[in-house]
């Protein structure tokens, strides 16, 4: 481990705080170290694995593809593209049928954003307080923290205007004929898990089409079942204009794609917008065996029931222990609130010890975004460890 340690401090650029915890080897829910101890995972390689470790679907995908062509770039028709983008628009919100493959979460905003512009002709962002939408320059422009944009202002475009989250009133004074877009993550991930109000995005829309400006939904973190349908915006039943995507698409394989409405994708002409490794051979034989997998295990359904009972067990846990605020989120999407990022970092710490992997976001909120294959006796397990750690506060 110490090796590692120093091996990455040499030759791998610094820009994680990582655990002092080199993971080799996964199998469902569970995780082992390079020192063979294990770990039950409610990361999920933060919100990506949601079929859990080497699931055998979606490991026979991607070596039966490998064997048989990876990549020929986008000079040429992709048969996997294609198939991918239809079984996508039988579980994307009505009206976005048309998909644009690329590589992360970043860049499916990237291209949800220049699509907007685009479209619209118009060259103005309005995003949220507490968002999160990607590292380029442009979503890293439209992202709240102060700290992951400021050593950039001389290159991030200034054309985003930020309105407090869940607030119609302001998104009302902001939104005008100048906004091309409106970027909004459905529940507010890295920001702390925070859920709005039932008509928050429905209101959204209304303030965007009267304004004749595009309401994006960022379903990065919330996106394919992960909040118990395969949409979070699917909730309040808004029907977003462009759509995001990545994490669990490709079950653990990166892959990120912007979907839209047909009219407002065809704004997009060859040579509008491209990437090499998008939507190729092997992710899209990933991202389709995921999807085919969870819908097999009716695997969105189980995450709210799971979600459910989750939410139970720590709203239990916080009657108990003083130090949990707030349990928040929806089907395996969870946060719970704790006094100080002191306590929030010495818990993510203590679990760690007892081999849970949990992650803390936003300073105080511990982040539970497991695989949604994770079962009730799992979620026990980890509450029992918590009850024993928050007594020792
Ligand atoms: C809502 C949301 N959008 C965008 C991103 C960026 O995704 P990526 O890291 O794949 O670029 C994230 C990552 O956490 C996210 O949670």
């Amino acid at each position: 481990m110490k090796n590692i340690i120093e091996m990455d401090k040499r030759y791998v650029a610094q820009t994680y705080k990582r655990k002092p915890l080199a993971l080799v080897k996964g199998k469902g829910m569970v995780v082992e170290d390079i020192k063979g101890k294990k770990y039950l995972d409610f990361v999920g390689g933060i919100a990506v694995c949601v079929l859990g470790h080497s699931h055998p679907a979606l490991v026979k995908a991607i070596s039966d593809q490998a064997n048989k062509i990876m990549h020929t770039s986008n000079l040429y028709y992709i048969n996997k593209q294609v198939e991918l983008a239809q079984i996508l628009s039988t579980i994307t919100p009505a009206g976005i049928e048309k998909f644009f493959f690329c590589n992360s979460g970043a860049e499916a905003n990237e291209a949800a954003l220049k699509l907007a512009v685009k479209h619209t002709k118009r060259a103005r962002i309005v995003a949220m307080m507490g968002s999160f939408h990607g590292r380029t320059a442009l979503t890293v422009g439209a992202t709240w923290k102060a700290a992951y944009h400021k050593p950039y202002h001389a290159i991030i475009p200034e054309v985003v205007d930020f309105i407090p989250y869940d607030n119609l009133d302001a998104a009302e004074s902001a939104v005008n004929g100048e906004t091309a877009v409106v970027i909004v993550e459905p529940i507010q991930g890295e920001g702390g898990v925070k859920v709005p109000s039932d008509d928050y995005l429905p209101g959204l829309k209304k303030i965007c089409e009267k304004n004749g400006a595009l309401l994006v939904c960022d379903e990065v973190q919330t996106g394919i079942g992960r909040t118990g349908k395969w949409f979070a915006s699917e909730h309040s039943g808004v029907k977003p204009d462009i759509l995001t995507m990545a994490k669990a698409l490709g079950g653990g394989f990166p892959i990120g794609c912007m979907g839209a409405k047909t009219e407002i994708m065809k704004s997009f002409a060859p040579g509008d917008h491209a990437s090499t490794f998008g939507g190729n051979f092997l992710a899209c034989a990933a991202a389709e065996a995921t999807i085919k997998a969870m819908k097999k295990s009716k695997l969105p359904q189980a995450a709210a029931k799971k979600g459910e009972y989750f939410m139970k067990r720590l709203n239990e846990l916080a009657e108990k222990h003083e130090q949990i605020k707030e349990v928040r989120g929806k089907g395996l999407l969870i946060g719970a609130e704790v006094s100080s990022k002191k306590i929030a970092d010495e818990i993510v710490e203590k679990a760690m010890k007892k081999g849970f992997l949990i992650n803390a976001t936003n300073d105080t909120v511990l982040r539970f975004v497991p695989p949604l294959i994770v079962e009730n006796q799992h979620i026990d397990k980890l509450v029992t460890a918590l009850d024993q750690i928050l007594k020792e506060f």
